[in-house]
């Protein structure tokens, strides 16, 4: 597949979606950039996130699952793989890793189930590179102003998605890209937009 794609993950409140118009603003005029977020990021998706993230919704682990895989199914296959087969650099505000992290692990779902019902959804899509940052929960949830369904969900349970992530970047190194979050925003922009210029050359 001709393209490259990126992946943003994190805990809650981690800065994703600032360093996702970071680096694309960077990148601007070198590539043809679009930028996504899950869930949603097309049509169908962004419905599935109204019912996946509304506080008053009771949902369980499973369904929750089911859910994702369904809204990102629609997203990758209305948006994402035709911007890579257009050779365009997707940046995507979460991936399949926040599935295996919240749903696989802090919802106890089980990685392996998890990551083959994302298999079957994405029919085997898998970012190209995918950067984790790696931010304090406290300092993540301090940040969330009006908690939606899963920013309600107490410490334990953030601060286990968060070490998920870093365990996952353990396992598979060469797609990864681990940044600290507790430093300036700058500083973070600068480390991620040098590892994708490297990638993308
Ligand atoms: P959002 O407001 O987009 O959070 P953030 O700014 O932290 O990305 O809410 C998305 C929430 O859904 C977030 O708590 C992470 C969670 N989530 C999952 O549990 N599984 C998934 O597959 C995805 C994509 C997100």
């Amino acid at each position: 597949m001709p393209g490259f794609f990126i992946a943003f993950e994190g805990g809650d409140g981690a800065g994703k979606s600032t360093q996702v118009k970071l680096l694309a603003a960077a990148l601007q005029g070198k590539r043809e950039v679009v930028v996504t977020r899950e869930p949603g990021g097309s049509d169908v998706a962004e419905h599935i996130r109204e019912v996946l993230l509304n506080p008053n919704h009771r949902i369980d682990g499973m369904t929750e699952a089911l859910l994702f895989a369904a809204a990102r199914a629609d997203h990758v296959s209305k948006v994402i793989r035709p911007a890579l087969e257009q050779n365009r650099v997707v940046i995507c505000d979460r991936f399949v890793d926040s599935s295996i992290a919240y749903q696989g692990v802090a919802r106890n779902l089980g990685i392996e189930m998890v990551r083959e019902l994302n298999q079957i959804a994405t029919n085997n899509l898998m970012p190209d590179l995918t950067i984790v940052l790696d931010v304090s929960t406290d300092a993540g949830l301090a940040r969330a102003q009006e908690p939606n369904r899963m920013e309600n969900e107490g410490a334990d349970f953030h601060e286990i998605v968060k070490d998920a992530f870093i365990e996952l970047a353990k396992q598979e190194l060469a797609r990864y890209l681990v940044v600290a979050a507790n430093q300036s925003r700058e500083a973070i922009a600068e480390i991620i937009l040098q590892e994708v210029s490297e990638r993308l050359k």
